[in-house]
């Protein structure tokens, strides 16, 4: 794919479908990826910055004239109809996340979705699963030296409610199963944060309990010790 190693893991986790829309697309990588291999018939472009937009309208400027695509203007799920297919949202915190899947006008679950959260992916996960939605995939991967968190999923149909655990929430389905490298090397080095933070003797108490709390948590998880 070319597009760097982030974009290509997110590339690949995408599916084929009829309709894509990619919510805060700045570049449009991945819509490019998506028409240019035939895994969609008409891809949304949507982005809050009428300058990233226009990155990504030039770049896919053909297919905006073919009719394949089009450009939307707006804040997150605004100008995406609710039964569009798939959707990608990568590279916004997960509570912004969080805010454009539960909009009270424009909100919706996706049929099927990709979510790269950069921070909070917690309150993602819950209110993935408490409003409606399966995941499938859960797992961090590493991308040009940093690490990042995937989510890959859809609306649930007739399963039940997945039911996490409070590290499953906190840390990924997959990577408390599976303990993938990627996960692993960077709950080494937030461990490593969390000890350097406890040095500081002019912490207060209660941040140096919520510190201990985080450093035990993920001493387990290091150690296999999570049930
Ligand atoms: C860090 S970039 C990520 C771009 C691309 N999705 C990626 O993963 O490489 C975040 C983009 O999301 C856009 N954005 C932030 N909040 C948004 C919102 N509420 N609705 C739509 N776009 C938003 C920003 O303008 C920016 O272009």
């Amino acid at each position: 794919m070319g597009y760097g190693k982030r974009i290509d893991i997110l590339c690949s986790l995408l599916k084929k479908t009829t309709t894509f829309a990619d919510v805060g697309c700045d570049h449009g990588y991945c819509s490019e990826y998506m028409l240019k291999n035939g895994l969609c018939e008409f891809a949304i472009l949507s982005d809050i910055s009428k300058g990233s937009l226009q990155k990504a309208k030039t770049l896919l400027s053909s297919y905006i004239e073919e009719g394949k695509a089009k450009a939307v203007l707006g804040n997150g799920f605004f100008g995406v109809p609710k039964d569009t297919q798939e959707v990608l949202i990568a590279g916004m915190g997960g509570e912004e996340i969080v805010e454009i899947l539960s909009h009270e006008i424009y909100g919706f679950m996706p049929e099927v979705f990709v979510f790269q959260p950069m921070l909070n992916p917690d309150k993602l996960r819950f209110y993935i699963l408490e409003n409606g939605g399966y995941i499938e995939r859960d797992f961090t991967f590493e991308g040009g030296g940093k690490y990042y968190d995937v989510i890959v999923g859809r609306k649930r149909k007739d399963e039940k409610k997945q039911s996490y655990t409070a590290m499953e929430l906190e840390f990924g389905y997959d990577n408390i199963r599976e303990r993938g490298e990627a996960f692993l090397a960077r709950t080494a080095r937030k461990l490593k944060d969390v000890q350097g933070f406890l040095q500081n003797e002019n912490l207060q108490e209660k941040s140096r309990e919520e510190l201990l709390s985080r450093q035990e948590r993920l001493r387990k998880v290091l150690n296999n010790e999570v049930e």
